[in-house]
């Protein structure tokens, strides 16, 4: 089955196609055509992501992503392409300037000949409402326009989901291997930190979340009292690693919070505070900043496992899953590994392929396979974008 994929839940603008086969337990997914703009050097200078200013972007990137990736998966004809780039230079304008879709972008995209494609997915949730808004509209427009099945997809089960597929078999081509139930989902990202079970498949229950900041968030903020540019966390990880190589005592150390609670919940907002208050009215060295930094790293490190540790006392998983943009975390991962092959060794751990760790288009196709296979396809009259969709019914 092949599907074409939209996300524009946050500042990344991304547009995939893959070819799925097979069943849950062992599926492939061969990416076919995969195109991504990232906004960040645009939200770097206000140190955040201001939705307005990424809907806007993605109104902009969808159409000539689209472009790129259906010709990447050979199904844009040439002579097209030429009529396509004039066309879609209006509509990017068009779309730039009242962000919306018009007219301009039927007009451009009936000029391309339709895809040989069997389902359109989109990302409806959870995210930055007005982002989600322009993919969801982008992507209704196609169903229309093609007369393709559509498919809303929940970003955080992409990210959850893509983990699985970590298992590389060809040239652009991923399979899921080595699944069994229970299965948890520690899900951390800018704006989500919480642990999900899953069993059966597709069914997911909360088990733990964030009760303040999502542990991206707080690693963004502390990134920023430290001076690093935005996103914070491959900045922070970064001298943290320095101050590893040197070695030797760190005069810094910061709280874990709620660390021995009864229950599965995270707080990172006492954390950052604490940071906030050690550097207070300090001029700081570098290697300040990377023993901070490495301070921060472990207290983060040791609070995330914990709570994964007491959730899987309490679900008996045999497969955790970690996904979301600080599962590209090193440390994080390594301190995982070590304390899961000494406690709990029968516990397969996944964690998703460098190229799917961030926000992308893949993740959201492969999630939607799933749907796709249960026959769950959305409405494309009724469909709305929902900036705060959870994962668990
Ligand atoms: O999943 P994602 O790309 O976007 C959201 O859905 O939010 O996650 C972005 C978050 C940012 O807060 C970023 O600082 C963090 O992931 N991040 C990292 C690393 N790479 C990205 N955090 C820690 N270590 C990293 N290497
Ligand atoms: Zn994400």
């Amino acid at each position: 089955m092949k599907i074409l994929a939209i996300e524009t839940s946050c500042d990344e603008t991304a547009i995939a196609l893959l070819e799925c086969k097979g069943d849950e337990s062992s599926a492939t997914f061969k990416i076919l055509g995969n195109s991504l703009i990232s906004q960040i050097n645009i939200h770097q200078e206000f140190g955040g992501v201001f939705p307005a200013v990424a809907k806007r972007e993605h109104a902009k990137n969808l159409v000539p992503l689209l472009l790129s990736c259906l010709e990447e998966a050979g199904m844009l004809r040439e002579d097209l392409q030429a009529i396509s780039a004039e066309l879609h230079e209006r509509i990017t304008q068009t779309l730039a300037r009242e962000f919306e879709l018009s007219a301009h972008f039927f007009e451009a995209l009936s000029e391309v000949e339709v895809p040989n494609i069997d389902a359109i997915a989109v990302t409806y949730g959870p995210g930055l409402e007005p982002a989600l808004w322009v993919g969801v509209s982008f992507a209704k427009a196609l169903a229309l326009l093609w007369d393709k099945p559509l498919i809303a997809v929940n970003h955080m089960e992409g990210h959850l989901l893509s983990a699985l597929a970590n298992e590389q078999i060809a040239d652009n081509t991923f399979k899921i291997a080595d699944i069994q139930l229970p299965l948890l989902g520690l899900l951390v990202s800018g704006g989500h930190t919480e642990i999900q079970e899953m069993n059966p498949f597709g069914t997911y229950a909360l088990i733990g979340q964030t009760r303040d900041d999502a542990v991206g968030e707080a690693y963004d903020k502390v990134a920023r009292m430290l001076g690093l540019p935005y996103p914070g966390g491959p900045e922070i990880s970064k001298l943290a690693d320095s101050a590893r190589e040197r070695a030797g005592e760190n005069p810094y150390t910061f709280p874990r919070p709620m660390l021995h609670d009864p229950h599965c919940d995270f707080s990172f907002s006492g954390l950052k505070t604490s940071v906030l208050y050690t550097i207070k009215g300090k001029e700081l060295t570098q290697t300040d900043r990377e023993n901070i930094s490495l301070a921060f790293e472990d207290a983060v490190s040791e609070v995330l496992y914990v709570k994964t540790k007491r959730a899987i006392e309490q679900t008996d998983a045999h497969t955790l899953a970690i996904g979301g943009g600080v599962s590209a975390n090193k440390n994080i991962k390594r301190y995982f590994q070590n304390r899961l092959s000494a406690e709990y060794p029968h516990i397969v751990m996944k964690i998703p392929v460098p190229l799917l760790t961030g926000d992308n288009a893949v993740m959201i196709a492969i999630a939607s396979y799933y749907h796709a296979r249960l026959g769950q396809f959305a409405d494309v009259e009724t469909l709305s974008a929902n900036g705060n969709l959870s994962l668990a019914q």
